[in-house]
């Protein structure tokens, strides 16, 4: 039985097939069950901030379970308490603000979504979402993704939520005092790594505020310092009513939350809304040590100057197959200007390259944000080569030819 057999037979198949079993990770480097190296650009979808097998990660884990992992949330753990207030600090909720923890990022997103009927209730049973916005794959959260190709084998779907197009006009021609919240994800990564039009997230904030409709910016792939900011909100220099963060947080291990700021702290009262697991002293410990160890070594600002210098590097790549790059940091899309990205994908695979296409015309990239030159530079030889391979076999014109 090979591995590909056993994951054929034994996992569920909402996912397509495995590309590969890694056995093992080392900062940006995975090593696969044939003992073959590869350059992780993908960094599990945005989650491994530090890379892998980090030292701080390790230690905080291996220490955290030598000493408390779980106790419910009828009691209160210190971990907990310091991430809580960590969170706040780097969200710049001030005093007021509340921390809800989940598993997540779809379980941030569902309490969001609750936190945004506690304050509609009967008078505002209506919430807005972006067109092409993915906030997760559970019921709720599925209700709040405007993708109806993921949602038709699942209809009806929560009632309630209606998508607009990402303009300011078109928000100020959606609201009225019956919208209980605008759910806004700031650069829409599953959708292609896009970003929202320049002054957007202002102007939501002003009109939403307008309307006594709450700001939910989903952060869940932004945050944790991904785009150059702890938080991409903080670019437009606005205080939203509530994110939602998970991925990167967690650098690895599975935690979320939704930060509540100001008013909107005060809707969730006792009853409303809990998980078992959620804010454990395993996962906050684990997160805490993953954000320390991000302010620590600087890995906001890592992240905004090798983000650029990555973008830089892939726009000088020869390839007839790049068209643009989008996307802030280190949260980068590559617009391929041919409908080939699942091929790249492959070729870059064989090449000793993980990275991932959201749709056939992107590629995505969200490395781990300890990058330096040194991934930089193997990253663009590898991402060159696999596109040279899709060229090759697209017989593609090369760009020399073209301009001739
Ligand atoms: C913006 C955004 N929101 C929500 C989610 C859902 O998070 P999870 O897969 O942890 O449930 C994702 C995951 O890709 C995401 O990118």
């Amino acid at each position: 039985m090979t591995w590909q057999e056993d994951a054929g037979r034994d996992l569920v198949r909402s996912f397509g097939e495995r590309m590969a079993m890694f056995v093992r990770g080392e900062g940006s480097h995975l090593w696969d069950a044939d003992g073959k190296r590869y350059l992780d650009f993908l960094a599990g979808i945005a989650v491994d901030s530090l890379g892998h097998a980090h030292p701080v990660f390790v230690a905080a884990l291996a220490n955290q379970a030598a000493t408390l992992a779980h106790v419910s949330n009828y009691f209160a753990t210190p971990p907990q308490l310091e991430l809580a207030a960590r969170l706040k600090r780097l969200a710049g909720t001030g005093e007021s603000g509340r921390v809800y923890f989940g598993n997540s990022g779809a379980e941030a997103n569902e309490a969001a979504f609750k936190l945004a009927r506690l304050h509609g209730g009967a008078e505002r049973p209506r919430i807005l979402a972006l067109k092409d916005a993915f906030h997760g794959r559970t019921m709720g959260t599925l209700a709040l993704t405007g993708k109806p190709w993921m949602q038709e084998p699942f209809l009806p779907m929560t009632p309630g939520v209606e998508f607009i197009a990402s303009t300011a006009e078109a928000l100020e021609a959606a609201i009225d005092e019956r919208v209980a919240a605008l759910f806004v994800e700031p650069v829409k990564g599953e959708a292609g790594v896009i970003d929202l039009p320049p002054g957007y997230l202002a102007a939501a904030r002003e009109i939403t505020a307008r309307h006594g409709a709450l700001l939910i910016v989903d952060e869940i792939q932004t945050g944790a310092g991904r785009t150059g900011e702890w938080f991409a909100f903080q670019h437009a220099g606005i205080t939203p009513d509530a994110i939602t963060v998970a991925k990167g947080i967690g650098g690895g291990f599975p935690i979320g939350a939704l930060i509540t700021f100001g008013a909107a702290s005060d809707l969730f009262y006792p009853g409303t809304h809990g998980s078992t697991f959620g804010g454990n002293a395993l996962g906050t410990a684990v997160a805490g040590a993953v954000l320390g160890e991000i302010e620590r070594a600087d890995l906001v600002r890592n992240a905004a100057e090798r983000g650029e210098q990555l973008r830089a590097a892939i726009l000088e790549i020869d390839s007839a197959l790049v068209g643009d790059v989008r996307g802030r940091g280190l949260l980068l899309g590559v617009g391929l200007t041919h409908p080939v990205a699942k091929a790249v994908v492959a070729a870059a695979q064989q090449h000793g390259l993980v990275i991932n296409a959201p749709n056939d015309e992107t590629i995505r990239l969200v490395p781990a944000l300890t990058i330096g030159d040194v991934e930089i530079d193997e990253f663009i030889e590898l991402f060159a080569a696999s596109l040279r391979t899709v060229e090759d076999a697209l017989l593609l014109e090369t760009p020399t030819e073209v301009h001739a």
